[in-house]
């Protein structure tokens, strides 16, 4: 059995990072692979961090060679969803920002001459898990034991154990979505603020978030993904960084085309008009052993 990074599953840390890195004009793709080697064991946490290595499509592409054509995927169009791709992201996550920082420094020297830092984000964990809207994010979130099923490519298929991630920056009107009465809030997201009940159906309208991300397939099950999205921001800009595997990148593309209006029935998230996505991209996250492999680890 193919094992994930697992960092993409471990829980309970408060502090995250998000760093995307380009590689710098004439590098070479397999440069970035000896600045990333050794950079940390994979399998272990680094005092206290966990560590999540995602290639973009392109250095994916390079590195990998005709096995790895089947395992990229380009970031759809989609109007209003900004498509912001980069060659890594490092996601770190642990007890706390010191910890964090030390992490993220390390890494950014490691890379420097390679690559250079595209974005660096830190977010952290509200309250008890809510969004910083005030609702709970994170409810219908796979159970830890039906996750890995939900965020991994399956054995036998190509690039086993590891994912697709969605990572997404989005900025929050929070003024206005806190001059709403709480219940157009609560008809907005589709549950109740204050413990995240689902609205009955004829009260939840088609343009709750909610009623626009689930989706049935064919056989009328729900499709699923695994999202490890937190808050970030200073008192001017806030919002979610938005983070989520899956086995299939295709789960992505299809909710955020109900989100923006770009699926047949042509309704839009009400999420939509206080949030907006300010950057886009898609992420091969090889399992352990694939990462290992690339990085030329025995
Ligand atoms: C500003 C950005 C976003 C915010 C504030 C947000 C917030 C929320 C909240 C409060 C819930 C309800 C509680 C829960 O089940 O977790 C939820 C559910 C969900 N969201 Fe989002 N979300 C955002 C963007 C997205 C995006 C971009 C996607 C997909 C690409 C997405 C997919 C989902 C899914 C699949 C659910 C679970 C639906 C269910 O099974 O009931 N969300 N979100």
């Amino acid at each position: 059995m193919s094992i994930p990074q697992p960092g993409v599953f471990a829980q309970g840390t408060r502090s995250h990072r998000h760093l995307e890195f380009d590689l710098r004009t004439g590098k070479r793709p397999d440069v970035v692979l000896e600045a990333l080697a050794g950079l940390r064991q994979p399998s272990v946490s680094a005092g206290g961090a966990n560590i999540v290595v995602g290639f973009g499509p392109q250095l994916w592409r390079d590195l990998g060679g005709p096995a790895a054509v089947n395992v990229v995927a380009e970031f759809p169009d989609i109007e209003g969803v900004p498509s912001t791709p980069h060659d890594l992201w490092i996601w770190t996550h642990g007890t706390g920002d010191d910890v964090l920082f030390d992490v993220a420094l390390g890494i950014r020297t490691r890379l420097d001459t390679v690559a250079v830092v595209a974005s660096d984000v830190s977010g952290f964990v509200y309250h008890d898990g809510r969004d910083l809207t005030g609702f709970i994010d994170g409810t219908e979130n796979p159970a830890v034991e039906d996750a890995y099923e939900v965020a991994t490519i399956a054995d036998g298929q190509p690039g086993p154990g590891g994912s697709f991630a969605l990572a997404q920056r989005w900025v929050h009107d929070l003024g206005g979505f806190h001059a709403l009465d709480e219940r157009e809030q609560e008809e907005i997201i589709g549950r109740t603020k204050a413990d995240s009940t689902e609205l009955a159906d004829d009260v939840k309208p088609d343009t709750a978030h909610i009623a626009r991300v689930v989706i049935e397939d064919s056989d009328g099950d729900e499709i699923e993904i695994y999202r490890r999205s937190v808050p970030y921001g200073t008192a001017s800009e806030h919002g979610l960084f938005f983070v989520a595997f899956s086995a299939d990148p295709e789960r992505f593309t299809k909710m955020l085309g109900r989100m923006f209006g770009a699926s047949d029935d042509g309704v839009h998230d009400r999420l939509t008009e206080f949030s907006r996505p300010v950057s886009g991209a898609y992420y091969f996250v090889p399992s352990l052993e694939q990462l290992g492999e690339t990085l030329g680890e025995s």
